[in-house]
């Protein structure tokens, strides 16, 4: 991995004209920060607080599929408990990571049976897919809750195509214990680990999982204990873990944090705010949700993916994508408004 300066990275990377921004097939090639995001249907892009897996050369973005109304859960009145019909988990593919096609919701919601976590009066959250080279199957984890988040469950899906319609196959509290935000992280080793946040969101628990990704093993960590961490993104970069989390404030932004360490199940070391720029005290105004490493010949790169809630129009919430940038150890994550994603692939 070649290190660059920081400020010839930034530069390569900013879009300075209009015509840089397309290809020669007219084709969007800039990330705009913050916009709404068109599908090639010419439909919003419907797929927040989500993940990507990159699989045989395409990527796929999976999300919550937002309902069109947004309400404030008269089942609980002590906190901003704003809600939107779950409308299941859409799927979107990619080549270019700007052109994405709608691949349809490949976990529907249910309809009738209000006693199904897919009841679409039940919460969907932070789905995220990887795929199992031994068993062949794409896994999806998923947060999964009743309606005023006091189930705290954690739900699994598989499939044997990464855009087909999942299995829903139920959901569990993982080793026992409650979990609400969450991600998932396949290593290198094949080992595939849960990351959620547990003990009413105080503590981040790290899972590793069993060998075909559908169970906990009973392995796991308590990591940044009641410190009211949400919202985990995970990578891994020149053999360290790097993680990114929000603080706990609900839809509303507060300021991220990173850390690192030698295993994903820890130990943890608090390295501070990524964030730099325009309301970096508050992530650029939005909440992480997952790293994306980039799969081009420019060595490791990773694009830091956030969802920016607008609590009280869900549907809205935008995204936020921003390019890292490694100094030594340190990592850092720029307010860019539009960035060229060819120059980092
Ligand atoms: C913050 C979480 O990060 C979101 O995924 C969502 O669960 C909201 N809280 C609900 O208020």
């Amino acid at each position: 991995m070649k290190y660059y300066p920081v400020y010839l990275l930034l530069a390569g990377i900013v879009c300075t004209t209009i015509t840089a921004c397309t290809d020669k097939t007219n084709k969007a090639t800039t990330i705009k920060s913050g916009t709404v995001w068109h599908d090639t249907g010419g439909t919003p892009i419907n797929a927040h607080g989500g993940g990507i897996m990159h699989h045989d050369g395409v990527y796929y973005w999976y999300g919550e599929y937002k309902g069109d109304s947004t309400y404030w859960n008269p089942n609980v009145p002590h906190w901003e408990c704003y809600r939107t019909e779950a409308g299941g988990i859409s799927c979107y593919s990619s080549k270019d990571l700007c052109n994405w096609t709608f691949e349809g919701i490949v976990l529907e919601p249910e309809m009738t049976d209000t006693t199904s976590d897919l009841h679409y009066s039940h919460v969907l959250e932070r789905p995220k897919v990887i795929y199992n080279d031994k068993t062949g199957q794409f896994v999806m984890w998923l947060h999964v809750d009743s309606d005023d988040y006091s189930k705290a469950a954690a739900g699994v899906a598989v499939c044997d195509k990464p855009d087909g319609k999942f299995t829903y196959l139920g959901s569990m509290r993982p080793n026992g214990q409650m979990s609400r935000d969450m991600t998932l992280f396949k290593d290198d080793d094949g080992k595939a680990y849960h990351i959620y946040s547990s003990e009413q969101n105080a503590t981040l628990h790290i899972s590793l999982l069993s060998d075909d990704y559908l169970h906990p093993t009973g392995h796991y960590t308590r990591n940044f204990i009641n410190r009211h961490r949400e919202a985990p993104a995970i990578f891994k970069h020149d053999q360290k873990y790097y993680m990114i989390t929000s603080g706990c404030s609900g839809w509303n932004p507060n300021q991220a944090e990173y850390a690192i360490a030698d295993s994903v199940l820890g130990i943890w070391t608090v390295k501070g705010n990524p964030c730099i720029g325009e309301n970096s005290g508050q992530t650029f105004l939005a909440q992480s949700t997952f790293v994306l490493p980039v799969h081009g010949d420019k060595g490791s790169t990773y694009i830091a993916m956030f969802d920016r809630w607008n609590k009280t129009d869900l549907i809205d919430s935008r995204y936020v994508w921003l390019p890292i940038i490694f100094k030594g150890e340190s990592m850092e994550i720029h307010w860019l408004p539009e960035w060229d994603v060819n120059a980092i692939k």
